[in-house]
């Protein structure tokens, strides 16, 4: 079976997913749309049709898939046209702007009969890979913290995630990406939400935050993306990891991760009283622990990468597996994504699960 796809939306990602799916036999790209023309003009694939208005193009008739790729703000409307069209449909994160446009999505998707997905594909980067398999692994004994952090040296942020119509912000631009995949990794429920959002230089949208979800098994998750720590390291645009358990910790560090994990076979809740010359002068909390009691390693290596995202859509579309992105774990992201605004406007710690 020939996956017949279309995307709705030639921008950035549009450009980067005709170049990623050219690798795939299995899929054919028949058309693209774009309210922009000039943007269609340096498509590669060849013959391929182009449309203007997503009216026409849904009505393309040898196109049984879409991949939604437009603003934020224009995918309610969209899904619900592709499913009224019978198309299945790979949508772009954030799903949505709230549980409620979701909640409509899907019902016209669940009216139609026809698929519905959502392209979390950074379930599949290094950096997270490496943190889950470690997480995964339990060799940190039992984690209390899980952090998550990403930042920007130059506040740089563009064209329409500048502005709140749109569905702009960082939020949902990387923090969709970010909670997707700290809810993917930690089990059980979500007992607590608390937020910090802060407008350093935007003027309508989020451009720092900092997000604190307590499980109920007692681990707290902590994402902070910043896009204005201003550094003159080109390179600084990081991806940080920090894993703590009772028995180790582990420090990733980029998007292709270097770091390490110390781990020890004993708890060393009771070290004895020992006076130890460091940096910071004489002291007995910070020095290091006695010769012999931890266990240096390297990272797991993972190997992982965004195409096997399309590996698991293309067998899931021929009925072969689940989809790796379902729709109830999306809607609890947004959901999550609701009370982070929610605590970042009243300063409260929402109740969650
Ligand atoms: N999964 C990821 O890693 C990832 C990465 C980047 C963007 N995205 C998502 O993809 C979507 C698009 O983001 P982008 O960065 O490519 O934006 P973009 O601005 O680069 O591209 C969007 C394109 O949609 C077109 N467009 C706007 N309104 C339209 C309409 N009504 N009909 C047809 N075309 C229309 C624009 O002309 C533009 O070419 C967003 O939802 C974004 O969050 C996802």
């Amino acid at each position: 079976m020939t996956i017949k796809m279309g995307i709705l939306g030639f921008g950035f990602i549009g450009h980067e997913l005709e170049n990623l799916l050219s690798d795939f036999q299995e899929i054919e790209l028949v058309a693209l749309c774009d309210i922009e023309p000039e943007q269609m003009q340096n498509a590669k694939t060849p013959g391929i049709a182009k449309y203007q208005h997503m009216d026409d193009f849904f009505g393309h008739p040898d196109m049984d898939t879409v991949i939604i790729a437009i603003p934020n703000h224009l995918h309610k409307e969209a899904v619900i046209k592709a499913a009224k069209a019978s198309k299945h449909i790979l949508c772009e994160k954030p799903v949505a702007l709230t549980v409620e446009e979701l909640d409509e999505m899907e019902k016209a998707v669940q009216e139609a009969g026809v698929k519905f997905t959502v392209h979390h594909q950074r379930r599949f980067d290094p950096d997270f890979r490496t943190a889950k398999e470690i997480f995964d692994s339990k060799e940190l004994g039992d984690v209390y913290t899980v952090q998550s952090m990403l930042y920007g040296i130059n506040g740089n942020m563009h064209d329409w995630h500048v502005y709140k119509k749109f569905g702009g912000g960082m939020l949902y631009d990387w923090g969709v990406h970010l909670i997707d995949q700290i809810l993917w990794m930690i089990p059980g429920k979500l007992k607590t939400v608390y937020a910090d959002i802060r407008n350093v230089i935007n003027k309508e949208v989020d451009d720092y935050f900092k997000i604190l979800l307590r499980f109920e098994n007692n681990i707290v998750a902590e994402i902070e993306l910043g896009t204005y720590f201003l550094a003159d390291k080109p390179n600084w645009f990081e991806r940080h990891w920090f894993i703590g358990g009772n028995r180790g910790s582990a420090f990733i560090d980029g998007f292709k991760p270097n770091g390490k994990i110390c781990t020890t076979s004993r708890l060393l809740e009771n070290a004895g009283s020992k006076r130890t010359m460091t940096s910071a002068g004489p002291t007995r909390s910070f020095g290091t622990p006695a010769p012999g009691v931890l266990i240096t390693k390297d990272l797991p290596e993972v190997n992982t990468s965004h195409r096997q995202y399309f590996d698991n859509f293309v067998n899931a579309m021929r009925g072969e597996e689940d989809f790796l992105v379902k729709i109830p774990e999306v809607r609890r992201t947004l959901s999550v994504m609701e009370a982070v605004f929610k605590s970042g406007e009243t300063g409260q710690v929402i109740q969650f699960e």
